[in-house]
């Protein structure tokens, strides 16, 4: 399973986000990650929908915007519109989680749904089915250069094999406090999807820092099966 590399603008320098962005990109990441907050579901108030539409015209990159709102089905067709092609909520934000998907999906993005560590993979079980991406969180949200919660490999793994008996597609995107030390963890686990904020833009050499984070390919069990 390849790894994508999906770099937090959170940690990068707010007044130049488009040359940003495209550093991120020129060295090798997939994703861009947008973390929005709303000063409510999170203390911090960062990006908007309108920053999400200006920087739509300097990169092709796929946006992957987190929201870290309350009332996400408030926040959806604004930032489809703006540019977004993945949006993530998060399950303890919303009542109607599955509304929220479904609507994600008639703005014509690709749905994910988020939970904070101390939130039960249950809490999405019945929604694995109906998304491309489940998030889980490896820091409380709302701060980038937190340290990694380790409890959380558990809950990754025990996804990864959710997903795989469920026969569905859906990713696994693991976010806080990934380095390339933690990264050989959560892949390991089965993330393939990396979100990285302070180990990328504070980084000295940002394309050695993308490289050691996506490491060596991992092969899970059941894809040498497939080939046998
Ligand atoms: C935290 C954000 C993260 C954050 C990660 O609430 O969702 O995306 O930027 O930052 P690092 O990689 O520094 O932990
Ligand atoms: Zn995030």
């Amino acid at each position: 399973m390849s790894t994508i590399i999906a770099p937090s603008i959170l940690s990068a320098d707010f007044a130049h986000l488009a040359d940003e962005i495209k550093r991120v990109t020129d060295a090798g990441a997939e994703y861009i990650h947008i973390d929005v907050m709303d000063g409510t579901f999170v203390p911090e108030i960062t990006i908007g929908a309108a920053v999400v539409r200006s920087l739509r015209k300097f990169s092709s990159a796929v946006f992957d915007v987190h929201l870290m709102v309350e009332h996400p089905e408030t926040q959806i067709k604004s930032f489809a519109d703006a540019g977004a092609d993945i949006i993530t909520f998060h399950v303890e934000a919303t009542r109607h989680p599955h509304r929220v998907i479904q609507q994600i999906h008639e703005c014509g993005c690709k749905a994910g749904v988020a939970l904070n560590p101390g939130t039960s993979l249950s809490m999405i079980e019945e929604l694995l089915e109906d998304v491309e991406m489940a998030l889980v969180m490896t820091v409380n949200p709302g701060y980038g250069g937190q340290k990694f919660i380790e409890s959380q490999l558990g809950k990754i793994h025990m996804l990864y094999h959710m997903i795989d008996e469920m026969e569905t597609e859906c990713d696994i995107e693991v976010d806080g406090g990934i380095n390339s030390k933690t990264s050989v963890l959560v892949r390991e686990a089965g993330a393939n999807i990396l979100v990285a904020g302070s180990a990328i833009y504070g980084a000295e050499n940002i394309a050695k820092a993308i490289k050691d984070i996506r490491g060596k390919e991992i092969r899970h069990r059941h894809e040498d099966y497939d080939e046998d």
